[in-house]
Parts: C-alpha cells; sequence; structure tokens
C-alpha cells in the first residue's frame, strides 16, 4: 500500500517543474517609469530571454498584460508588480474567463517560463473588497493567470491583496509554485472576499509546495479537469481549506479530479481542513473524483477538519429524489490531528455521500481530531458510505472492517 503510494508520488514529481533558468541570451532591465510599466514590461518580455524588475523597484501596471504564447523566458522580479486601483479600468477591461465569470489583470503562458527572484505581486486589492461589499455581482480581477502554459514555475514570490483569486492554472501542463507567500488582508471591515490561493482548471501535472498562504477563500482548490496535482507542505490560514471542487455544477458538463495528493499540511482558523464537495439536486453535471489522498493534517480552529460533501446545496431528501452524478472512489485520509472550531459541535469530520452507492473506496487512518473542550467528545458522521481503515470505526454504522 505505501511503497505504490510513493512511487506513483515521485513520479508525479519528477514529471513536473521542468522549467529551467534559461542561461544566456538577451537580458533586460525595466524599472518604473512614473507612469503606465505595463507595455514596457510586456514588450522587454517578448523581446528579452531574461527580464529583470529590480530590488527596489515598484513597477506600476494600469494597463492590462497579456505574456501568453511566450517560449524560454526568465523573469527575475526582485521588486515588485503592482497593479493600479483603477476599478472602471479593470472591469472593462481584464481579460474575460467564461469559466465561473472571471476576469485577469495578467495571463502568461506559452513553454519553459521561470517567474522568481524574491520579489512580490501586488494587486492593490482593498477597494475591491470595499467595493465589492455593496456589490456582490462586481467582477474582480485575478491577480496571476498562468493560462496555456507548459513547463512553467513560479518560484519565491510573495503575493499581496488579490482583489480575488490569487492564483488561476487554466489548461496548463507541468506547472510548478514552489515558495509562494500569500497574503490578503483587508484593513476596513469589509473582508477579503473570493480570495483563493490556488484555483486549477483544466491542467495536468501542477504542484503546490511549500508555500505560506493567509486569506478568505480556498487556500487550494481544484476545479473541473484537474489531473495528478501535488498540494504539499502547506501552512493556510484563515482560509477554506484544501478543496476539490466544487464540481458537477453545470448540466452537460463532466468534470474529472484524479490523482491528488496533498500532504504536510497545517491548517487554522479555517472554514474546512480537507474538504471534497459535488453538487446534487436536478440539472446538475456529472463527473469522477478519483485516487485523493490527504495525509499530515494538522489543524487549529477549524470548522470542518475534514469534511465529504457529495449532496452539496441540497437537504438530504433532495439529494435522494436527485444524487449526485459526480461519483467519487479511492480517497484516503490518514494522519490528521488538531482541533475543530465547535462551530459543528462535537462533530470533526463528515463523511455526507449521495444514496446508491456514489462515494467507495473510502479509507481513514489515524485520525486524531478534537472539538474545542465544551463541545465534549469528538464525534463522526456519515451517511450512504462504507468506510475502512483503522479509525473506521468512529463512523459507526459506515464502518466496514
Ligand atoms: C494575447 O496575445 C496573443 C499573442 O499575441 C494573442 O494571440 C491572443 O489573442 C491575446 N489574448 C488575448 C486574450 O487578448
Ligand atoms: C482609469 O481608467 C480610465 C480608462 O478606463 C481612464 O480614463 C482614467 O483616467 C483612469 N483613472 C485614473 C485615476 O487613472
Ligand atoms: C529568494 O529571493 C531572495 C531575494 O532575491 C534570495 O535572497 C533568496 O535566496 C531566494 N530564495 C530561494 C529559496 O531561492
Ligand atoms: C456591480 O459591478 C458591476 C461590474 O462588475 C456593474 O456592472 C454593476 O452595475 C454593479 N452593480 C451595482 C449595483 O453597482
Ligand atoms: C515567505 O515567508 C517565509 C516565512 O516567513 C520566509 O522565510 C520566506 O523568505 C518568504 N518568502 C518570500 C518569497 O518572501
Ligand atoms: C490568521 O487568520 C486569522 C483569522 O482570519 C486572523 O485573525 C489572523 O490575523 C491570521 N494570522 C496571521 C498570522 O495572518
Ligand atoms: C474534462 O475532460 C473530459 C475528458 O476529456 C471532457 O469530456 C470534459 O468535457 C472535460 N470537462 C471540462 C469541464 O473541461
Ligand atoms: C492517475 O495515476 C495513474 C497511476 O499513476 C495513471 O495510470 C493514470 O493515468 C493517472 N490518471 C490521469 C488522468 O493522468
Ligand atoms: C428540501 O429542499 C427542497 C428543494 O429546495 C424543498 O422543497 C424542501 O422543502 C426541503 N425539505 C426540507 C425538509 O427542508
Ligand atoms: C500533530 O502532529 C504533528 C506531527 O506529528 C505534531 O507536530 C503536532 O504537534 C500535532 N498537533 C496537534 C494539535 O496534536
Ligand atoms: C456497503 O456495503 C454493503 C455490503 O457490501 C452493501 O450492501 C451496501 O450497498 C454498501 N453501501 C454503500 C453506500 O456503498
Ligand atoms: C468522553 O469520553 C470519555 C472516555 O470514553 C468518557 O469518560 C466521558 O464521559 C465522555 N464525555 C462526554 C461529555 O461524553
Amino acid at each position: 500500500m505505501q511503497i505504490p503510494f510513493l512511487i506513483a508520488l515521485v513520479g508525479v514529481l519528477f514529471s513536473v517543474g521542468r522549467a529551467s533558468p534559461n542561461t544566456g541570451g538577451v537580458s533586460c532591465t525595466v524599472t518604473a517609469s512614473g507612469g503606465d510599466d505595463g507595455p514596457a514590461f510586456v514588450d522587454a518580455v517578448q523581446r528579452c530571454d531574461s527580464v529583470t524588475i529590480p530590488r527596489e523597484t515598484t513597477l506600476s501596471i494600469a494597463t492590462r498584460m497579456n505574456m501568453t504564447g511566450l517560449k524560454n523566458k526568465n523573469i527575475d522580479l526582485l521588486g515588485t508588480v503592482k497593479f493600479t486601483n483603477n476599478m472602471s479600468y479593470w472591469i472593462n477591461n481584464g481579460f474575460p474567463f467564461e469559466f465561473q465569470d472571471q476576469i485577469a489583470f495578467w495571463i502568461v503562458g506559452g513553454q519553459n517560463i521561470l517567474i522568481n527572484g524574491g520579489g512580490t505581486i501586488d494587486g492593490s486589492g482593498q477597494v475591491w473588497y470595499d467595493a465589492f461589499a455593496t456589490n456582490s455581482t462586481l467582477l474582480r480581477p485575478i491577480l496571476l493567470t498562468v493560462y496555456q502554459a507548459t513547463d512553467f514555475a513560479v518560484k519565491n514570490i510573495t503575493m499581496i491583496n488579490s482583489p480575488e483569486w490569487f492564483n488561476f492554472v487554466n489548461e496548463g501542463e507541468n506547472v510548478v509554485y514552489d515558495g509562494i507567500n500569500i497574503s490578503a488582508v483587508s484593513t476596513s471591515n469589509n473582508l477579503a472576499k473570493n480570495t483563493d490561493g490556488w484555483d486549477i482548471y483544466r491542467s495536468d501535472s501542477v504542484s503546490i509546495i511549500n508555500s505560506n498562504i493567509n486569506n478568505g477563500d480556498d487556500c487550494v482548490s481544484l476545479k473541473p479537469n484537474s489531473t495528478n496535482i501535488i498540494a504539499s507542505d502547506l501552512y493556510c490560514n484563515g482560509s477554506h481549506g484544501i478543496s476539490v471542487g466544487s464540481l458537477g455544477q453545470y448540466a452537460g458538463v463532466y468534470d474529472i479530479v484524479e490523482n491528488f495528493t496533498s500532504t504536510n499540511v497545517q491548517m487554522y482558523n479555517a472554514e474546512n481542513g480537507a474538504r471534497i464537495k459535488a453538487y446534487a439536486g436536478p440539472g446538475v453535471g456529472s463527473g469522477i473524483v478519483k485516487n485523493i489522498s490527504y495525509g499530515f493534517f494538522t489543524e487549529g480552529n477549524v470548522d470542518n477538519p475534514l469534511i465529504v460533501d457529495q449532496c452539496y446545496m441540497t437537504n438530504a431528501t433532495e439529494c435522494a429524489a436527485y444524487p449526485s452524478n459526480v461519483y467519487i472512489q479511492d480517497v484516503a485520509f490518514y494522519n490528521f490531528n488538531g482541533t475543530s472550531s465547535g462551530a459543528t459541535k462535537s462533530v470533526v469530520a463528515s463523511l455526507a455521500c449521495s444514496p446508491d452507492g456514489r462515494c467507495n473506496d473510502i479509507s481513514v487512518n489515524n485520525i486524531f481530531l478534537e472539538p474545542p473542550p465544551q463541545d465534549g467528545n469528538a464525534t463522526y458522521s456519515c451517511q450512504n458510505v462504507n468506510i475502512t481503515g483503522n479509525a473506521a470505526y468512529l463512523f459507526g454504522d459506515c464502518a466496514t472492517t
């Protein structure tokens, strides 16, 4: 059991991250002009093999940046790339993405690209957090969108105050994020909402490792068609957890999440720890969630430390009448410890599946989660699922061995 798992993990680790420093070629430096530095930055990246933004430089970006279709590029970001807070400009000019009605400040794609250098990407999010508080349909730009990229790496970068999602990996292959610090902090009473750390969509072989995330929505989220993904060695604070889904949202669309490993995660002050969620109800889509492994989670003050919800957005009656068409199979949760917040009283883990055997081969091992003292002893909830593993007995009638 363990050895094939390790081989699979190593296989995935070696198959990603081929983006390598491109030595030689033309090197350029971009410095601040006092006006909009967007066009000069885009031009430099198109012309030069290696582009440096020096340490003391803050580039002010007032126009959208299209850096797709690149080949063999290094962006050495030692300084800062800061997007302006001109909301009307960005709402009308952000790159539109149909999926979940998103817009983007900056799209980067192509082959063999490395962004690193210890610098910062700043989304000037405060105006957006404040405006969203009174306009829930406000379009807000994604900070960094990796679009149609192969062998792409982002390493050693700080990202602050994105208006909405921080990172969107859309149609990527072999994409690595390593050593990323993310922080979305509102200075007003309006929260930094929907500031997901990463959203992965229609992408294969993506690794997110060695990173710190302090935000107000999913730490990492696997959207439809995410395969061979790693999210490991992460410290997440204030988030909605590491999430597979939501899946099966759109009628007629088939969603796949296959081969996902998430290990060594510290999760604090969060809505969820490890989560899988799929829509049920009339008129939903379909799909498969397969070969998912969540292990070595240490949690503190988390509402739902371990949760599968295959009846998302339905009550039990409706879920029974219209079960989810997203099947869930081969899921392992192991080595979980820490405490819940008490938001769900004594319940520390919940596995809620649709009827008719739509969750299969779910194992739980070495689960040591506790609610806060005032909520008594930990309890475990399950429905429509058979569970194996040394902690299966905690789930009462759902235990099969
Ligand atoms: C971005 O630039 C590429 C190459 O110049 C072009 O083909 C593509 O249409 C542009 N994308 C958008 C969304 O404008
Ligand atoms: C914001 O962008 C619009 C164009 O969309 C421009 O006319 C306006 O001058 C900009 N405002 C500022 C403060 O730069
Ligand atoms: C990150 O970047 C900083 C500043 O350039 C550098 O000093 C540091 O060594 C880099 N760290 C890694 C892990 O590459
Ligand atoms: C909310 O923001 C959107 C732009 O994203 C705009 O079209 C809409 O008019 C705004 N709604 C209100 C009530 O201001
Ligand atoms: C991220 O934060 C860690 C811990 O504070 C620090 O060691 C690391 O240098 C930071 N990375 C960047 C890119 O600033
Ligand atoms: C962690 O998240 C909590 C709740 O959102 C917040 O109050 C706290 O400041 C965050 N801690 C850090 C170190 O950012
Ligand atoms: C996911 O991939 C499958 C198989 O290639 C495809 O049929 C389906 O349309 C894709 N779904 C999405 C959301 O792209
Ligand atoms: C998932 O991993 C297995 C085992 O390594 C592999 O055979 C399969 O092709 C992978 N699935 C996808 C969609 O890449
Ligand atoms: C369950 O949801 C359905 C559809 O929204 C609603 O009609 C029904 O009253 C709900 N039942 C309960 C018990 O809440
Ligand atoms: C969880 O386990 C880790 C590693 O074994 C340990 O360092 C940590 O203190 C534990 N946390 C709790 C809250 O028990
Ligand atoms: C659980 O296992 C029993 C015995 O094999 C089977 O009859 C039942 O349908 C299974 N339930 C689910 C929800 O898979
Ligand atoms: C918690 O479990 C312990 C040991 O099984 C038991 O003695 C105690 O009464 C339980 N406490 C509550 C509040 O159920």
